[in-house]
């Protein structure tokens, strides 16, 4: 299986919905349906402080993706100004259902404030493609960029069981800060990542 990694596009945003209702169960966003998570990362792909990448196989289907915000704040309060009206009122039920996740979910980073504010916000492979290094491949995206970027350090959240998820950010440098419960009851452990120091050597000629 040939696969090419890159940037998202608007019009990729269906499949990353489509994928993250599919393949992510945990965390309140799977709960709001594939509506509005198409919508989230269709603001995702658009937002200067955020970008998210995508693996294409040969037929030119999306089989995976990463998203990752700069601040997870900024592009929650962004989406909800700007798309808030359209999505709420697209899964107006599926929000009610999980208003007390939705409110757990957007104070997490707030009381996080020694953890860098980048965050990978989800990374997701079909069940066809996963187990070949898809999902290392898109989450090296992600590190290159945000070292294009110039950011230092990055964080993720996931199920502490989640045992492929906890398997891929160890193996991509990831190193674990701390278990949490953003939602009651449920084990998460907090990730974080930080790019190589880049060490300039002024060479000032042999004289
Ligand atoms: C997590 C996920 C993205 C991994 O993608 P993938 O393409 O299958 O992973 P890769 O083949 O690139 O493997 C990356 C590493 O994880 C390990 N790994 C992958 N799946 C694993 C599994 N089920 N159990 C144990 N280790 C696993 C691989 O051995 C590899 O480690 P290595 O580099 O040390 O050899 C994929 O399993 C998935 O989509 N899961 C559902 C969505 C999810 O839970 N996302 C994370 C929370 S947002």
């Amino acid at each position: 299986m040939t696969i090419e990694v890159r940037a998202a596009r608007a019009g990729d945003a269906k499949k990353m919905g489509a994928l993250h209702a599919a393949r992510i169960n945990e965390g309140f966003l799977a709960s709001l349906g594939e509506g509005f998570l198409t919508r989230l990362y269709r603001r995702v792909a658009a937002s200067p402080d955020a970008f998210a990448a995508v693996a294409v196989d040969e037929r030119g289907e999306v089989v995976g993706f990463v998203a990752t915000a700069l601040n997870v704040s900024t592009l929650y309060r962004r989406f909800i100004v700007r798309d808030g009206a359209v999505a709420a009122i697209a899964s107006a039920s599926k929000l009610v259902r999980s208003w007390r996740r939705v409110l757990e979910t957007l104070r997490y980073p707030s009381h996080a404030s020694q953890l860098p504010a980048p965050e990978v916000l989800s990374v997701a492979v079909a069940a066809s493609a996963a187990g070949r290094g898809v999902g290392r491949a898109l989450l090296a995206s992600a590190q290159r960029e945000l070292e294009r970027r110039e950011v230092q350090a990055v964080k993720v959240v996931t199920g502490s069981h989640n045992t492929a998820a906890m398997a891929l950010y160890r193996s991509a440098g990831f190193h674990e800060v701390e278990t949490i419960e953003v939602h009651a009851g449920v084990q998460s452990t907090v990730l974080v990542w930080n790019a190589p120091i880049l060490h300039v050597v002024h060479d000032r000629g042999a004289k």
